[in-house]
């Protein structure tokens, strides 16, 4: 056996306990989102509220085909250049403007007044009515929109009505009458100063219908710092009279709350039966071919957003270019064996024709 081939064997031979180690790797990082989705749609099966089934007998527009929430499967967004960042105006209030907060049965609210508008990112103006939170329980999440599957801790919407109507009651029964900013709540290193402002208080409504004025504070503080990449589709409210005219952005940037900020929200207010007031959230409903449009290239992964997944798309970087020089070393590694042996044969086949050819060339190069 001649070297070359020998060392052809093997580079192979040590690659392929290489190539066995690398090629289950993308597999396993697969896998692990599946996990994810398996998780959320086991919890999302438990029903919160028991009445949800019914709700479409007395109130047609749930069992529609434009509901709220719905899962965002990233996969298939459709990048819109021309969604602009969302503007927000007048939401900074001083502190002597007093908001009600209400515990209303179903969630916590906190009625706005009507200085606060969106003025940019929608095609038209929409005045802010009122904001509220959606909420798991001690165990489970509970945001009401999922993220290819992910349910998150928490969800605040802050709803919105078309400012060429009169009122909030004659906006939502027409189609782009509404208009809600939705963020994802999640548990962070530190205390929110903004949603300490709404979760210092609730102690003082934890039976339904109580309210308490709280002082004024930058509400925008409540939502992303990043208002450019969100989510838009068509949709609804997510509770009854479930109308089919909102306009949905869900923002990509999540917000941060402490542990203890998180478990005082999912364990402070109570309902008419005096039980906790818990997974107020409604179950995600079919998309019925309804598209759902990004601000963003939300189908290649954003690192920066992502922390939990930064590490695993640059490991997956990493080997990806492994792999290619390996492959790129052994496919050389390859030809220049094919390209020696055939040499070789060639010679061998003909050796008094490379004898005349070599001495040939061995004299003109002497002259
Ligand atoms: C679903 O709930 C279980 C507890 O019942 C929890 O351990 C798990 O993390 C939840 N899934 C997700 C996606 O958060
Ligand atoms: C939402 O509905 C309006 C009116 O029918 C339509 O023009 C718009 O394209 C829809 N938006 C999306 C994201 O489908
Ligand atoms: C933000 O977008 C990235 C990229 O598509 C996606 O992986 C991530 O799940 C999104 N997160 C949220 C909260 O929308
Ligand atoms: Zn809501």
């Amino acid at each position: 056996m001649n070297r070359a081939a020998l060392r052809v064997s093997l580079l192979l031979l040590l690659q392929l306990p290489l190539l066995l180690l690398l090629l289950p790797v993308p597999g396993g990082a697969s896998s692990e989102s599946d996990n994810d989705q398996e998780h959320g749609g086991e919890n999302a099966s438990h029903s919160p509220e028991k009445d949800r089934e019914h709700w479409d007998s007395d109130y047609p527009d749930c069992g529609g085909t434009m509901q709220s929430p719905i899962n965002i499967d990233t996969a298939r967004t459709i990048f819109s250049p021309d969604l602009r960042p969302i503007q927000l105006s007048g939401y900074s209030l001083p502190a002597n403007e007093r908001l009600v907060l209400k515990n209303n049965g179903h969630t916590v609210v906190l009625e706005l007044p009507e200085s606060l508008a969106i003025t940019g990112g929608y095609a038209q103006q929409y005045r802010a009515a009122q904001l509220h939170l959606h909420w798991g329980s001690w165990l489970e999440p509970g945001s009401e929109h999922t993220v290819n599957g992910r349910r998150f801790a928490a969800e605040i919407h802050v709803v919105h009505y078309n400012t060429k109507y009169d009122s909030f009651n004659e906006a939502m029964v027409r189609p782009d009458g509404l208009a809600v900013l939705g963020a994802f709540l999640e548990v962070g290193p530190s205390e929110n100063p903004y949603y300490h402002e709404i979760l210092e208080h609730l102690h003082k409504i934890q039976g339904v219908g109580q309210e308490v004025l709280v002082p004024g504070f930058n509400i925008a503080g409540l939502l992303p710092a990043n208002l450019k990449l969100y989510f838009h589709y068509n949709g609804s409210l997510t509770t009854p009279p479930c109308y089919q005219t909102v306009k949905w952005t869900i923002f990509n940037q999540t917000m941060l709350l402490s542990h203890d900020q998180m478990s005082l929200l999912v364990r402070s207010l109570r309902t008419d039966d005096s039980d906790l007031l818990q997974n107020n959230f409604r179950p995600v409903q079919n998309l019925h071919g309804r598209q759902v449009l990004a601000s963003f290239q939300a189908t290649q992964p954003l690192v920066k957003h992502t922390p939990g997944h930064s590490t695993s798309f640059h490991a997956g970087d990493v080997l990806a270019v492994l792999f290619g020089v390996l492959f790129a070393v052994t496919a050389l590694a390859f030809l220049l064996y094919i390209y020696k042996h055939r040499s070789q044969n060639a010679r061998l086949d003909s050796p008094t024709k490379s004898k005349v050819i070599y001495t040939a060339a061995s004299t003109e190069n002497t002259a």
